[in-house]
């Protein structure tokens, strides 16, 4: 016992003569660094500031590294204070909550720095002219706020450069491609993503040659790709999605041997795939979605056996791909081949792709059946096979059933004219026991809604709207623990609002944070382009709640028991017979942003109460039997005329009809829906069909589950995106609508 403590003490002896006591002056420095930041403390009391959490010195006591990340550090970063520690050579203070901006004061001083991270903080401000060290290896910037242009003299100094990470900012001006060109000929890794870089990607990138990672997506990049970059041969990534580059890839990249990622996704590039992409051996993440390519997919590709994700969807690839022997891509994980022109049958050589968890094939001509090989992918949870030419619903959907993993299904607008799968032993059959999202829009189903289905616990949402659905909405939809999306519009559904409906659990209870449902889409699933909002989308909670029930034969009143669902964003049950009043119940749906009751029977007043509902973004009730002023003093007064009109004794702004005066003889009976058979705006059906899978709105619903954080990034996403997809959408809309009517 004594002889060990003796032995500590010496041992701390030992330890104490080799690590000398800090300079006061660093001393000092650190604490006044200290001094500047909020809780929690960092508990340097010590004398020897060497041993203190975070510090280490060298042989001779100075100070040579400050590593605090993720300390919770919360303050305006003094850099003044560090400036006097001029041996730093490793500073870290990532994932903290520093702010103000990055004095060049502190960074002229710190001659010696090898590595600085101080990614994840709130620091902002333009980069100085050049960086100081020219020992520098490692800065990282990234997912702070700083702005302005990276002036070409910034690397000046920095020969030793390995990695440069800036993303996440927001960053202007040109990327700066010379970096290997003048000044640092090392650099390995360079990622410039999300910022507003614009204009040409100029030539330097080449000169490159250490370069394995290059970064530069979610900018505002146009122009070609650089010659060049096909020569900075050790480059395993390539990540550039996002921007509006054009051209075409050239076939030099297949000199990029060690290519593992190519992202060049949602830009403008054209032609075809080269030829021997297949010399990509390495290649794992093929991604150009969203593209204008073309051409057949190079016979080559099937050297890449290490392909991990192959997706190509929204481009104009043709040819047959039953062709394509996918058998040899045993890593595969996810084929996104979404809106092409692929042809030929279904390729068998598919079900030996063990790992596949996704499989996106809606959009092409792709005949065949669905055959029970497809049980062999255990991994299987997002499949879309809709606007096909597929056949055999029922046998699909039997074999489907018993896919375990399955999470994602859509077969809109394919097996068109076959009806229903009606089969009896569906009912007893306990299958898709994970489906969450079923989508069988514009499949001309016929019969009844199938008890099948209450039994997909797991189900949030269902869309089986454009088909020939006939009979009552059963009362067991209610029961339905998870769904919290239904769309049933373009049907002959009859029978009255089931009240049942009204106690959706997920439309009534607040979800705990744990019950939120994690889900992600394993491929990306596009929304309604009406809002202008929201494009694409990987998280299913995000997904606005949402009861479709219009264009149907629906009757009675609407139930007072409606004022339930506090958790519905949008409520449409315009098109169908609903008489009596609106209840005023409907007040207490707090996070409703649509709502649509037009064209029914409805009479009595807009209830006052209506007025609470401080979210509504679309309204209307015309082409009912509604009379009475419209609430004054109001927001619901500040809707379009077209909210309204069609309502004999309706009056008040912002109708012309003065209430008190003129009542009755308000111009021609146009409380005749029968008189516009259209639908009013761009049918959903095309949308959805057409992009895509499920039809909702975000909006401040979705901001119920969804951080701050999110919808920022989520906004700055879409600024770019917009005009564009939009000018896509409605190229396909046409096209479709074209295959439609043929
Ligand atoms: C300082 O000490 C307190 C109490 O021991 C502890 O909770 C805290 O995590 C310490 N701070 C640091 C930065 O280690
Ligand atoms: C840095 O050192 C100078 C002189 O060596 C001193 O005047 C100054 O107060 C020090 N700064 C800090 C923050 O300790
Ligand atoms: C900074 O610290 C974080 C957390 O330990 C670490 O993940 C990161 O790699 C460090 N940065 C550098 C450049 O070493
Ligand atoms: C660059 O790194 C090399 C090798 O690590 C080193 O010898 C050299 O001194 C460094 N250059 C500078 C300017 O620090
Ligand atoms: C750059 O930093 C961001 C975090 O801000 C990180 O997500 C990204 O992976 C980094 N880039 C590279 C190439 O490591
Ligand atoms: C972008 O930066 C912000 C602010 O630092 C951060 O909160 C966010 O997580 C970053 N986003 C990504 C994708 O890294
Ligand atoms: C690529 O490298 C080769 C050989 O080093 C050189 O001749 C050629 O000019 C380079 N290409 C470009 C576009 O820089
Ligand atoms: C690609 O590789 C071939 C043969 O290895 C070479 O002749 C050609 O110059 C390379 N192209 C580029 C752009 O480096
Ligand atoms: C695939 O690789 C093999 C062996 O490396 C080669 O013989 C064959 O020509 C390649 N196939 C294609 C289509 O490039
Ligand atoms: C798709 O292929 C068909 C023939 O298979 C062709 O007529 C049509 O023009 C192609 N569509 C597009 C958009 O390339
Ligand atoms: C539909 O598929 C099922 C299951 O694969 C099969 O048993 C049945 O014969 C098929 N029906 C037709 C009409 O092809
Ligand atoms: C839908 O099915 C009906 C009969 O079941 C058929 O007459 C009609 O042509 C089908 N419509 C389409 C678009 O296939």
């Amino acid at each position: 016992m004594a002889q060990g403590f003796l032995l500590f003490l010496l041992f701390s002896y030992i330890i104490s003569i080799n690590i000398h006591a800090c300079n006061q002056i660093e001393r000092c420095s650190l604490l006044s660094f200290a001094s500047t930041l909020s809780s929690p403390p960092l508990n340097w009391t010590s004398l020897h500031c060497c041993h203190w959490k975070g510090i280490t010195c060298d042989q001779d006591g100075w100070v040579t590294h400050l590593l605090l990340p993720s300390k919770g550090l919360k303050g305006d970063i003094s850099p003044s204070s560090l400036r006097n520690l001029t041996h730093l050579t490793h500073l870290n203070l990532s994932h903290n909550s520093l702010y103000g901006s990055l004095e060049t004061q502190f960074l002229l001083s710190s001659n010696r720095l090898e590595i600085l991270d101080l990614s994840y903080n709130h620091l902002y401000g333009e980069l100085s002219l050049s960086l100081p060290s020219r020992k520098i290896r490692i800065l990282d910037l990234s997912s702070n706020h700083f702005f302005g242009a990276i002036p070409s003299s910034f690397f000046q100094q920095a020969s030793n450069l390995t990695s440069f990470n800036v993303s996440n900012n927001t960053f202007t001006g040109y990327v700066p491609s010379s970096i290997c060109l003048n000044y640092s000929p090392f650099v390995r890794l360079l990622d410039f993503s999300s910022n507003e870089f614009g204009g040409n990607l100029a030539l330097g990138l080449g000169e490159c040659f250490e370069l394995q990672v290059f970064r530069a997506g979610h900018n505002n990049l146009s122009g070609l790709l650089p010659e060049d970059i096909y020569n900075a041969t050790k480059l395993e990534e390539i990540a550039l999605p996002m921007n509006s580059l054009r051209g075409v890839i050239s076939d030099k990249i297949v000199n990029l041997t060690n290519l593992k990622i190519l992202d060049l996704s949602l830009n403008q590039l054209s032609g075809k795939l080269p030829l021997n992409l297949g010399k990509l051996s390495k290649l794992k993440f093929l991604t150009v979605y969203l593209n204008n390519l073309e051409g057949t997919i190079p016979a080559s590709l099937r050297n890449c056996t290490n392909l991990v994700e192959l997706r190509l969807g929204f481009n104009n690839f043709d040819g047959d791909i039953s062709m394509l022997n996918f058998s040899k891509f045993s890593q595969l994980t996810k084929l996104d081949l979404r809106y092409n022109n692929f042809t030929g049958m279904f390729p068998v050589s598919l079900y030996t792709c063990m790992y596949l968890k996704a499989i996106a094939l809606t959009g092409n001509h792709i005949e065949g059946e669905i055959k029970i090989e497809i049980l062999s992918l255990k991994s299987l949870s997002f499949l879309t096979l809709g606007h096909n030419r597929f056949t055999n619903l029922t046998g699909t959907m039997k074999i489907l059933m018993s896919c375990k993993s399955l999470q994602t299904l859509s077969l809109v607008g394919s097996f068109v004219g076959e009806g229903m799968p009606f089969d009896d032993g569906m009912v007893d059959f306990d299958g898709f026991q994970n489906l969450r999202a079923l989508n069988m829009a514009g499949t001309n189903l016929t019969g009844e809604i199938p008890v099948w289905l209450s039994k997909l616990k797991n189900l949030g949402a269902l869309i089986l709207a454009f088909n020939q659905i006939t009979g009552p909405i059963p009362s067991w939809l209610g029961n339905l623990p998870r769904l919290f999306f239904i769309n049933l519009s373009y049907n002959q559904i009859s029978g009255e609002f089931p009240k049942q409906l009204c106690r959706l659990p997920r439309l009534v209870y607040e979800p705990i944070a744990s019950q939120v449902d994690q889900y992600e889409f394993e491929l990306p699933v596009y929304n309604s382009i009406t809002t202008n909002q929201n494009v694409q989308q990987y998280r299913f909670s995000l997904f606005a709640t949402s009861i479709d029930l219009s264009n149907n034969n629906i009757v009675g009143d609407i139930p007072t028991e409606i004022g339930q669902l506090h958790l519905l964003c949008q409520l449409a049950l315009h098109s169908n017979n609903f008489s009596g009043v609106i209840p005023d119940q409907i007040s207490n749906l707090k996070n409703l942003e649509v709502l649509d009751l037009s064209m029914n029977h409805l009479s009595g007043r807009i209830p006052l109460s209506l007025a609470s509902l401080t979210f509504l973004k679309t309204f209307n009730v015309s082409y009912n039997n509604l009379g009475g002023p419209i609430p004054t003093s109001t927001q619901i007064q500040t809707f379009n005329t077209s909210a309204f009109e069609g309502n004999l004794k309706l009056c008040g702004a912002p109708l012309s009809n003065k209430c008190g005066s003129n009542k009755g003889i308000y111009e021609d009976d146009t409380n005749n829906k029968d008189l516009d058979n259209e639908p009013h705006q761009l049918p959903w059906f095309y949308i959805f069909t057409v992009l895509g899978f499920i039809v909702g709105f975000w909006g401040v619903c979705g901001s119920l589950v969804v951080n701050k954080t999110w919808r920022c990034v989520y906004f700055r996403f879409i600024d770019n995106i917009q005009d564009r997809l939009y000018v896509m959408v409605t190229m396909r809309i046409n096209t479709m609508k074209r295959r439609l009517r043929s």
